[in-house]
């Protein structure tokens, strides 16, 4: 049920920034660094439930220190992208899920949800005033970050019984600094990103706060990111610091990790899974042993790896390392079913061919 949207309110309308100072301030800029003028935000209280639906100018939040998400992390939150097509029209990739996603997710960490009107009227709002902040150089998109986070000032551990609802934005580019070029990954040693029955499907801060230290260890091994391996055997493959995992092996088949409770159920990789099968590739979502992916890549079982979000889009994987392995996928460069499949999800995106899965929002 979507319910009726509400209409969030322009406060105060400061002068934004001029074509200029836009252009200095996206100018190869690293992922997620540049911020447009406004904020959207939204307040929940117990008594009122969602209220004063608002368009901010971007600023400093103001929060008390005692606030529940600065203690026990209760935070949520989402990543999706606006697109600028070729016509200057601006287009989101199905907005609905990351609405739903962030609903579940608040509900694992206690936090009221945010109804799926309220999230695209936030979008929506967001985007008029903020709509020239949507970039159009080649592979650049607006990325929006909506997040709940707990308020209420309590040392006690229970859920806050007041909830900011802010979205941001940040015009981005390629995610990794090299671009699209392959990425390197590196097994995590003695970490683990969740366990059955914790918050690993959730998107939640604390997931990414744990992922720090093992990536650090990545970077550290000369790799781009991190693979989590389950954390009852320590021999399944989840997902990587950021994002989910996919093999293509030789007979045509794609493998990824089946979605456990403990790996995020990524927008991208739905969507992924739904490209290729409709193309005709089996797709199997499985477990899939360490082992089996090393031995794999080693003996060209596996031909190509990707990594996929809605930051990383589809990127791929050349390398897998860890302390008694290092392997190159095929021949090191990007595999052709991958840069094929990443080129058919963002032709989508960018309007280049027909939206025949009904994906895209036309804001
Ligand atoms: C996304 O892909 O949107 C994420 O939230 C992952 C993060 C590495 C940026």
């Amino acid at each position: 049920t979507t319910g009726t949207a509400p209409t969030f309110a322009v406060t105060q309308n400061p002068a934004p920034a001029s074509a200029a100072e836009r252009a200095h301030r996206m100018d190869s800029q690293p992922f997620g660094t540049v911020f447009t003028d406004h904020l959207a935000k939204a307040t929940w209280t117990a008594e009122q439930g969602w209220h004063d639906h608002r368009i901010e100018p971007f600023g400093d939040l103001v929060l008390h220190p005692g606030a529940t998400v600065l203690h026990y992390g209760q935070q949520v939150f989402e990543g999706l992208k606006a697109y600028r097509w070729a016509d200057g029209s601006i287009h989101l990739f199905r907005p609905e899920a990351n609405a739903a996603r962030l609903a579940t997710s608040a509900h694992r960490m206690a936090l009221a949800p945010l109804p799926e009107a309220d999230f695209m009227a936030s979008v929506e709002a967001l985007l008029t005033v903020d709509e020239q902040w949507v970039p159009s150089a080649d592979e650049t998109s607006l990325y929006l970050r909506p997040m709940l986070i707990g308020t209420e000032p309590c040392l006690g551990v229970r859920p806050s019984r007041t909830v900011e609802y802010v979205l941001l934005a940040s015009p981005v580019g390629a995610y990794f600094p090299n671009g699209v070029k392959p990425v390197s990954i590196w097994v995590a040693q003695g970490y683990h990103r969740a366990g059955n029955g914790g918050t690993g499907q959730a998107k939640t801060a604390g997931n990414y706060a744990a992922s720090l230290l093992p990536q650090q260890q990545a970077t550290d091994h000369g790799c781009d990111q991190v693979l989590f391996l389950d954390a009852a055997r320590d021999t399944y493959v989840e997902e990587l610091g950021g994002m989910n995992v996919f093999a293509v092996r030789r007979d045509g088949t794609i493998w990824t990790p089946r979605v456990t409770g403990t790996i995020l159920e990524g927008v991208t990789r739905s969507s992924v899974i739904e490209l290729l099968r409709a193309e005709g590739r089996e797709v199997v979502e499985r477990d899939i042993s360490i082992t089996e992916l090393r031995d794999g890549i080693a003996d060209g079982a596996i031909q190509e790896a990707f990594a996929c979000g809605t930051a990383a889009v589809v990127t791929p994987i050349a390398r897998l390392v860890s302390p008694d392995h290092d392997v190159v996928v095929g021949d090191g460069g990007p595999g052709t079913v991958t840069m094929a499949l990443r080129q058919r999800l963002t032709d989508i995106q960018y309007g280049r061919a027909d939206d025949v899965m009904g994906w895209m929002r036309r804001v």
